[in-house]
């Protein structure tokens, strides 16, 4: 009886019925299968996938090697937990891990759990057990997942409503956010400055275990930060035996063109949290770091029951060797100078087009309001998200206002694809643009 009534309706208005509001719904689109960067819904219509299950799947949808890897796996061990015995590929993932991402100092270890907000807070975990001190510093405009110390440290209120009391010693500092019309010098040294001055006048420097950035911001919008923040920042926190934490859940992976972004600035954290694209579609996080650090953490106070499940380490160890044999980071350059020519095409068609920003193939278009270009173009961006997926692409927004357009498709994403989809979002950010606001509701 139950099941009749459970399975009749639309798929939507059956989430509608069961499903907690709280787990936010973008859209009325459905997934029924994927492949590659098409993802196909359950009416048979067919869409390119620019959001890429927000940025998890760099390697593609349903990659043949990972899934015959989670096949093989299954069909050998499913769990164990890693606090009752050791298993292979845990062991296998974490020497994968630490080889690819030297941290530096007297070596790198890791550690695995299952969700970019679990990475996060086992690394301020680990922070606050190797400097025994309790405050962090994050930035306007993070996000750093839903968890509740991680909630706490994410900027938009939108993610918080209701949630609090937050965890304390957290304190934010304005993100050094470069668009085209700010100069990059300036941003950085005047944002360097307030960091500085916040140890006078916020918190002690000796009372803050981490610094936690993302290098390019995620959510936030895809703000790069400067070069010059980035190494200030590695020097400060060294001076002040401050943990340097670059958070790479979104930007790891082939995304940005390297392996971790940080690889574009020349610095390199004390520990970093990552997720997303290292798991190929499967839940998988870690944290890589310092041994110097990572040896603080005193045992049981990592980890959990499905931490590193032997499924999800197989998925991440062939999702890891595909990206290798591709030349993924590679792709993610190209498919990036492909996606900033076009998005400058479109700003000198689009009066209201902001800026364009990003690194490597993560890529991001910023709108204002056509008829008032001093405010954020939050209902434009909307509009064209609905109308780019009325003719088959998928796209997703950024920023604190939402009025960012970003890419964050899959690499393996056929040129032809990748054309034919930024072809769809100029027709419509064109033909939006040019339309009176009120059709964009
Ligand atoms: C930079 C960053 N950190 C952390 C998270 C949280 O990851 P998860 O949603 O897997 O908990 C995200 C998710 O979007 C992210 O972009």
């Amino acid at each position: 009886m139950a099941s009749d009534f459970s399975s009749s309706g639309s798929l939507i208005e059956r989430r509608e019925r069961v499903v907690c509001p709280g787990v936010g719904r973008q859209s009325g689109l459905t997934a029924a299968s994927a492949d590659g960067a098409i993802l196909t819904d359950h009416e048979g219509g067919r869409y390119i996938d620019f959001a890429g299950g927000i940025g998890v799947m760099n390697v593609g949808h349903n990659d043949p090697d990972v899934v015959a890897a989670i096949r093989e796996q299954s069909g050998r061990l499913l769990h164990t937990c890693i606090h009752v015995a050791t298993y292979e590929p845990y062991v296998e993932l974490c020497e994968k891990l630490v080889e690819i991402f030297p941290h530096g100092g007297s070596g790198t270890k890791a550690m695995l759990v299952n969700t970019g907000a679990e990475a996060v807070e086992n690394s301020i975990k680990i922070a606050r057990q190797a400097t025994g001190r309790p405050a962090v510093i994050c930035f306007t405009g993070a996000f750093h997942g839903r968890t509740l110390l991680a909630t706490t440290m994410t900027s938009k209120v939108n993610y918080k409503t209701g949630c609090g009391p937050f965890a304390p010693e957290i304190y934010r500092l304005p993100y050094p956010a470069v668009t085209r019309h700010d100069d990059e010098r300036t941003v950085a040294q005047r944002e360097l400055a307030r960091l500085r001055a916040a140890f006078k006048d916020t918190v002690r420097a000796e009372d803050v275990a981490a610094i936690i950035i993302e290098p390019v911001q995620g959510e936030g919008g895809f703000y790069v930060a400067p070069n010059e923040y980035m190494r200030g920042l590695r020097d400060i926190c060294d001076q002040h035996g401050i943990a340097l934490i670059i958070d790479e859940v979104q930007t790891g992976f082939a995304r940005t063109g390297r392996w971790a972004a940080y690889e574009h600035f020349g610095v390199y954290p004390d520990l970093s949290p990552w997720a997303k694209s290292m798991g190929g579609g499967l839940p998988i996080s870690c944290v890589i770091g310092k041994s110097e650090f990572m040896d603080k953490a005193a045992p049981g106070t990592l980890g959990g029951t499905y931490g590193g499940n032997p499924v999800a380490c197989a998925a991440s160890l062939a999702t890891i060797r595909k990206m290798e044999s591709l030349g993924l980071n590679a792709r993610a350059e190209r498919h990036g100078g492909i996606i900033r020519d076009r998005f400058n095409a479109i700003a000198d068609r689009v009066p209201a087009v902001h800026d364009v920003r990003g690194l490597g193939s993560m890529m991001a278009i910023e709108f204002n309001d056509p008829e008032d270009p001093g405010r954020p173009g939050s209902a434009l961006v909307a509009a064209i998200i609905d109308r780019c997926r009325d003719r088959g692409l998928l796209i997703i927004p950024a920023g604190v206002s939402g009025n960012v357009i970003r890419v964050l498709a899959p690499i393996v994403i056929s040129d032809d694809d990748l054309m034919r989809g930024l072809g769809i979002l100029e027709e419509v950010a064109v033909s939006l643009a040019s339309e009176p606001a009120h059709s964009h509701h």
